[in-house]
């Protein structure tokens, strides 16, 4: 029986933590650092995910099979590079490979390069001649830090005033730190946005079903963006043809196309797109699983998810048949009031055994805790309620459910997630 480690703490990490839990091959399930949900299914280690000593150390004393990789931060820091040169077997990029995600400077000039669709854009290090060519360039634009903000570093500018508001926060505020050293600036996409992500070792590209994220906080796509607020799959507007599209105009040429830059490619890849009169354009490269796509996307998958990230390690994709339940899933994330600002944490959950009873219904746990043997809220995403149905509408409706049963002092969600792939039905 295998020994397997998950690095992150998340919904993202619960699901995947829980889809390995029904493996027949897996014997033990660690998670550093984990979460209350995913100290039913794992042994919860707390260790930080930037510690990446700390995290070999425990993956070698425990001789870990494989580790898995959640979030982007620790795959950018070359926690894959390390964990190869101790021997250790670990699933995703390194860290020239993360910067796909980790520089988006260096995501859009390879995107350039390799006639991959997306935004014109130019990068600037200097805040001044970043300004002049706002004044020369027509808004509205977008300005994106280049490093990693936690999806918080990008800004759309309507005005030539909020284009230099922009560039002053990222570039002389720095409050995104070294992150805003570069800034990218690009035209704005119009568009319905989608997520497509796939499992790869390298040469062979195996797609998901399309998702869609619901970045902003408010109903109706209005208010600040967050990590994301719900998600569903298969997302509509990704038809087949587009979904052809894609592999053949952006995720085949990516992969090759970081092959032949030396910089060959492993683990999951994730296209933030923009889709417009039928032709998908890159947003966005991220070097993992999505938060909260991932729900969704693995109550969908039936086969053992182990040996398909076994092999984009082994390079032996090309044998996997992957199925997907055929049914939409919704997840409706539940955070705590005030995010993506302040917050507060501590505050009991009540109702989550009564939302696990809803058919077809499973709580994902992200921001929690255990305080005196009760479940509390330890972040802004605090759970993401995720359901399948036979229609869009009937998952959409069994989300809400079980989501109607749980609740604590302060919980926000919203209203109408799934709503646009109604629309388009
Ligand atoms: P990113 O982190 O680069 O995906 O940007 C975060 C969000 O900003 C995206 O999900 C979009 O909603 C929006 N965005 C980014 N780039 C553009 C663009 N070129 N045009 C329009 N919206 C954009
Ligand atoms: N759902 C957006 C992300 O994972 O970055």
């Amino acid at each position: 029986m295998k020994k397997v480690f998950v690095i992150g703490s998340g919904g993202r990490e619960h699901t995947i933590v829980w889809k390995l839990s029904s493996s027949p091959q897996i014997g033990e399930i660690f998670c550093a650092p984990g979460n209350a949900g995913i100290s039913r299914q794992a042994q919860c280690v707390p260790i930080p995910v930037e510690d990446i000593p700390g995290l070999a150390d425990f993956a070698e004393k425990e001789s870990i099979d494989l580790t898995v990789v959640g979030p982007e931060v620790p795959l950018t820091m070359g926690i894959v590079d390390i964990f190869q040169k101790r021997g250790l077997i670990i699933c995703g990029p390194n860290a020239r490979a993360a910067e796909l995600e980790g520089s988006k400077a260096f995501a859009k000039e390879f995107m350039k390069k390799y006639n991959i669709p997306t935004a014109d854009h130019r990068t600037f290090s200097d805040p001044e001649k970043a300004k002049e060519y706002v004044k020369e360039r027509c808004t509205p634009l977008v300005v994106k830090a280049d490093g990693l903000a936690a999806g918080k570093g990008v800004m759309l500018a309507i005005t030539e005033q909020q284009a230099r508001d922009a560039i002053d926060l990222i570039m002389i505020k720095k409050d995104f730190g070294t992150a805003g050293n570069k800034v990218v600036i690009e035209e704005f996409l119009l568009g319905e946005e989608a997520s497509f992500l796939a499992f790869t070792d390298g040469e062979t590209v195996v797609p998901m079903p399309s998702s869609q994220d619901h970045k902003a906080i408010y109903d109706g796509d209005q208010g600040p963006n967050t990590g994301g607020m719900g998600a569903y799959s298969p997302a509509p507007v990704v038809t087949s043809e587009i979904s052809e599209k894609v592999m053949k105009k952006i995720m085949i040429p990516t992969i090759k196309g970081m092959a032949a830059e030396g910089r060959k490619y492993r683990g999951i890849l994730y296209a933030g797109l923009m889709i417009d009169k039928g032709e998908p354009w890159v947003l966005e490269f991220n070097t993992r699983f999505g938060d909260p796509e991932t729900q969704p996307l693995l109550v969908k998958m039936k086969n053992d998810l182990l040996p398909v990230l076994e092999a984009t390690i082994t390079g032996n994709l090309k044998e996997m048949q992957i199925e997907w339940d055929a049914r939409p899933a919704v997840c409706v994330v539940m955070a705590s009031s005030g995010y993506p600002g302040k917050y507060e944490k501590g505050k009991i959950i009540s109702g989550l055994e009564a939302a696990e009873q809803v058919k077809e219904a499973f709580v994902f746990h992200a921001g929690t805790a255990w305080n005196n043997g009760k479940i509390v809220t330890n972040g802004g995403r605090v759970l993401g309620v995720t359901a399948l149905g036979n229609s869009i509408q009937e998952a959409i409706n069994q989300a809400y459910k079980a989501v109607s049963k749980i609740t604590w002092e302060g919980v926000y969600h919203r209203k109408d997630i799934g709503s646009k792939a109604l629309k388009r039905k």
